[in-house]
């Protein structure tokens, strides 16, 4: 048996005196999945893929991740995990407008202690995989969001994490390029990423998971294996 990428532990969250964010959710999800929660919102999404990814802390519970109790760690563990295990794409991208295309990918790596010329080669390697490798030397402000969330998602890659989170990630983008980043993510699933996926979008839950959670007030109320959208050719 496989150990888990993610395993949530009946944890709950409570911002100062409003009512919980989270109410003992718990969720597991193994190597190689596809995961896409979902609801509406307000109902916990971003709190719960806040505390898998180390930038927030449960009060009750636990949080374990590749092995890893990120609940038990600081703010300089975490962030330090985080930066070698788990990417995070949110919605508005988090670029930083003063470092190219190449230099936003490269970052993570550097920080990680990669030598200047392997971060080099393995953004490079990532800008071309993902489609963006011609604006590899302008700033992130000259891109269209789709291409944006590409940089995202090549950035979250770079130390090769063994889970990918995104928040939303096709929420700021139009239909084409929201699609753009769905077939992204399916692909790299396809290719072994885990991914777990909050999102509003049932086209985006559809095309690129194989699982879908649903949370409502904070409670995980449905977890279902679905059947992915399957190409008509390949239904034989
Ligand atoms: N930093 C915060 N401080 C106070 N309340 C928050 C904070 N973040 C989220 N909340 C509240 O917690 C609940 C869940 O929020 P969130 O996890 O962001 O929901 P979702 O991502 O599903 O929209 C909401 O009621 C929200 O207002
Ligand atoms: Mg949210």
């Amino acid at each position: 048996m496989t150990l888990p990428v993610i395993e949530v532990c009946e944890v709950s969250r409570r911002y100062d005196d409003g009512p919980p964010a989270l109410r003992e959710a718990s969720l597991t999800v193994r190597p190689g999945e596809a995961v896409a929660v979902l609801g509406p919102s307000g109902s916990g999404k971003s709190t719960l893929l806040n505390l898998i990814a180390g930038l927030d802390r449960p009060d009750a519970g636990t949080v374990t991740v590749d092995g890893v109790r990120v609940d038990r760690l600081g703010e300089t563990g975490a962030a330090l995990f985080r930066r070698s295990r788990i990417g995070v794409v949110f919605q508005f991208f988090n670029l930083l407008d003063d470092l190219t295309v190449s230099d936003n990918v490269v970052l993570p790596a550097r920080l990680a202690g990669t030598g200047r010329r392997e971060a080099d080669r393995r953004a490079a390697e990532l800008l071309e995989l993902l489609g963006i490798d011609r604006h590899a030397r302008a700033y992130p402000g000259r891109l269209s969001g789709g291409e944006r969330q590409r940089v995202a998602v090549a950035r979250a890659l770079v130390n090769r994490p063994a889970l990918l989170l995104a928040d939303e990630p096709t929420g700021a983008l139009d239909t084409a390029a929201g699609e753009d980043v769905s077939r992204l993510l399916t692909t790299l699933n396809a290719e072994g990423q885990t991914v777990v996926v909050v999102t509003h979008d049932l086209a985006l839950a559809r095309s690129c998971t194989d699982r879908t959670v649903r949370i409502a007030d904070g409670r995980v109320i449905e977890d279902v294996r679905s059947s992915r959208a399957v190409a008509p050719e390949a239904v034989r």
